[in-house]
């Protein structure tokens, strides 16, 4: 459990009520990484949304395969921003790895308790997914 507080200042949590942002700091760790630690693996479970509060984190793809280059970056994850979206997205896998690559810190929150909250709460999964789409969004720019 976490305190909302240090949740609000963040563009993502931004739009969400007291209410919202104290249910999900419910559900939310702080946890640290050192650097070069894979945080998570590509064609996993994705049970983990993660805000990055310091250091660095890459996306790759590790994998390969025909006519694929292996270790390929995707983009970088710069403190303030939301990285394990798949949390959130059908099927539920990563899509790709994440690297640190300085020691990080994070906000880890609950993926399937997240789900479960956005079930039973429409109006907070609509203002999830769509924050969600804006952090992906922000990544091109
Ligand atoms: C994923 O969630 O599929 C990979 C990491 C991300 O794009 O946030």
């Amino acid at each position: 459990m976490i305190s909302p507080e240090l949740l609000r200042p963040y563009r993502f949590f931004a739009s969400l009520t007291e209410e919202q942002l104290k249910d999900i700091a419910m559900i939310g760790e702080e946890k640290t990484f050192p650097a070069d630690s894979i945080i998570f693996k590509e064609n996993t479970t994705a049970d983990n949304l993660m805000l990055l509060l310091e250091g660095g984190v890459e996306l790759f793809y590790s994998g390969g395969g025909a006519g694929c280059a292996a270790n390929a970056p995707v983009c970088s994850i710069v403190p303030g921003a939301i990285f394990g979206v798949s949390s959130l997205i059908k099927p539920y896998q990563y899509t790709a790895s994440a690297r640190a690559t300085k020691p990080v810190k994070v906000v880890d929150i609950n993926g399937a308790r997240l789900r479960e909250m956005s079930e039973k709460n429409l109006t907070l999964g609509n203002v999830l997914i769509n924050n969600v789409a804006a952090a992906v969004l922000a990544r091109l720019r």
